[in-house]
C-alpha cells in the first residue's frame, strides 16, 4: 500500500487540497483531525473539563469511534451516530486542539489511524502523520501558510456554512491553536525531517492542488 502524509497547521488548506489530490490519484483521503474532533465533541457533550486529564481518560473507556468511507467520502461515527457535521463548529475545533494534548487520547487513536493505512492507498492529513503515525510514509508533505491567510480562508468557509464569527476571532483562534499544536509535549506539530515543505500563502487553491499532485507523483515513480 502507498501512503502519503500531509501535515501542517490549522487552516493551511490541507483537507481541501488533500481531498482533491486523492481524487486525482484514486487514493482514500483520511482526515485524522476528524477523530480528535469527535473526541472533543464527546467530552463537550459530557460536560468534562478539558484540562482534566483523568476525567478525559476515564471517558475514553468504551468509546467507539470509527471512520467509514462512502463513495470515497469520509464519515465519522461516534458511538453509532454520524457526527460528521457536528464536529465542524469553532467550539469543537478548540476542544479538539485541547484534548489532542492528552497522551491517552493520542494512544487511543494511533492504531485506528495505522489500521486504515494498511487497508488502502491513503493520503492522510493531520499534525503528526509523517512524524508519528506513519513514519515510513512514501511521501511526506508539510503544508503551511501565514496565520492571516489561513484565518481569511477559514473565515470564508465558516461564512459559507452560515456560522457567524468575526475575522479577528478566527485569527486569534488560529494563533491559539497553532500555539497549542506546536508546543504540546507529545507529537507536536513539526515538519518531519524528510518532508517537503510547501507554503501556500501566495498560491491559489488550484495552484496548490497541482503543486502537491506533482510533488507526490515525482516521488512515487
Ligand atoms: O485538522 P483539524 O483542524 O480538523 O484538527 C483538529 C485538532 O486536532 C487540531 O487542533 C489538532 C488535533 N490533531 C492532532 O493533534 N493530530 C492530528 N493528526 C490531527 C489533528
Amino acid at each position: 500500500m502507498v501512503s502519503v502524509a500531509i501535515d501542517g497547521p490549522a487552516g493551511a488548506g490541507k483537507s481541501t487540497i488533500a481531498k482533491a489530490v486523492s481524487e486525482r490519484l484514486g487514493f482514500t483521503y483520511v482526515d485524522t483531525g476528524a477523530l480528535y474532533r469527535a473526541i472533543g465533541l464527546h467530552m463537550l457533550n459530557l460536560g468534562i473539563d478539558l484540562k482534566n486529564d483523568e476525567l478525559i481518560c476515564s471517558a475514553l473507556s468504551g468509546l467507539k469511534i470509527n471512520l467509514i468511507f462512502k463513495d470515497g467520502v469520509q464519515q465519522v461515527i461516534l458511538c453509532g451516530e454520524d457526527v460528521s457535521d457536528l464536529i465542524r463548529t469553532p467550539s469543537v475545533s478548540m476542544a479538539a486542539s485541547q484534548i489532542s494534548q492528552n497522551q491517552e487520547v493520542r494512544k487511543f487513536l494511533l492504531n485506528l489511524q495505522r489500521e486504515i493505512a494498511l487497508k488502502s492507498n491513503v493520503l492522510m492529513d493531520g499534525r503528526d502523520i509523517g512524524t508519528v503515525v506513519l513514519p515510513n510514509a512514501d511521501v511526506k508533505i508539510f503544508l503551511t501558510a501565514s496565520a492571516e491567510a489561513r484565518a481569511r480562508r477559514r473565515y470564508e468557509e465558516l461564512i459559507k456554512k452560515g456560522i457567524k464569527d468575526s475575522y479577528e476571532k478566527v485569527l486569534s483562534d488560529i494563533k491559539l491553536r497553532d500555539y497549542y499544536d506546536s508546543h504540546r509535549e507529545i507529537a507536536p506539530l513539526i515538519p518531519a525531517k524528510d518532508s517537503v515543505i510547501i507554503d501556500t500563502t501566495k498560491y491559489t487553491l488550484e495552484e496548490s492542488i497541482d503543486k502537491i499532485e506533482n510533488v507526490i507523483k515525482e516521488r512515487l515513480v
